[in-house]
């Protein structure tokens, strides 16, 4: 399976959205952060500025929602014209009825954990979602350094993806860098979110290669 890449433009200048999405133009995706100032303590961004960002850029939007009731609000983002939305375990009530319902609009649906939350509740309904997200910070802030504690969960997961036989994505968000892809891509993670380690460096395309590289040559199949 292919690593990819997720720059998060959570650590971009907001005044300049459209310039920073082109400067990654080497990236999978971009992965676009929603905070609610209830599920997490900041706020972000909502649908408008979602909808122009997928109007703007080529590469596939990936939204990671940080909000209370994604089952009231995770719809209206798939359609947007995004190609994966998040949600939560600590904020979902029907987890199975929402990825279906967003399966049902064209976009794929992915189940987030937090450091606290286990992935084991997860695993009879793994072929619901076609990625799920494991939080290597506590959800946020950008900037935050990587909890290796979470690599157990990441590990349990993949063997599970296995043991199933299925295509399940497996992300991994939060301090994230070059010095950090080889943990998580050898604990199975072949999606990688970084915001911080791409724009805060000089050259965000020359950032994503070298956590693609590093995260290559440790990933465990
Ligand atoms: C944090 C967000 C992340 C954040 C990651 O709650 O979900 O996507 O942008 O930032 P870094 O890569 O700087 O830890
Ligand atoms: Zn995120």
């Amino acid at each position: 399976m292919n690593i990819q890449i997720a720059p998060s433009i959570l650590s971009a200048d907001f005044a300049n959205l459209e310039r920073d999405l082109n400067a990654i133009s080497s990236a999978d995706m971009v992965h676009v952060d929603v905070m609610d100032h209830h599920f997490v303590p900041n706020l972000t961004l909502g649908e408008p500025i979602v909808k122009r960002i997928c109007e703007v850029t080529d590469l596939p939007v990936d939204v990671h929602l940080m909000i209370e009731d994604p089952d009231r609000w995770a719809p209206e983002f798939a359609k947007l014209g995004v190609d994966s939305v998040t949600f939560h375990m600590g904020a979902t009530h029907a987890p199975v009825r929402l990825a279906r319902q967003l399966r049902d609009m064209g976009v794929k649906a992915s189940f987030a954990v937090r450091p606290a939350e286990s992935v084991e509740p997860l695993f009879d309904i793994l072929d619901e979602f076609d990625m799920v997200l494991v939080m290597t910070v506590e959800p946020g802030f950008g900037g935050q350094k990587f909890l290796d504690n979470q690599m157990g969960k990441v590990r349990r997961l993949r063997d599970q993806i296995t043991a199933r036989g299925l295509n399940t994505r497996i992300q991994v968000d939060g301090g994230v860098s070059a010095q950090t892809a080889h943990i998580v891509a050898e604990a199975g993670a072949d999606v990688l979110v970084a915001g911080s380690a791409v724009y805060g460096a000089d050259n965000p395309n020359q950032a994503i290669d070298d956590i693609r590289q590093a995260a290559q040559a440790a990933f465990r199949a």
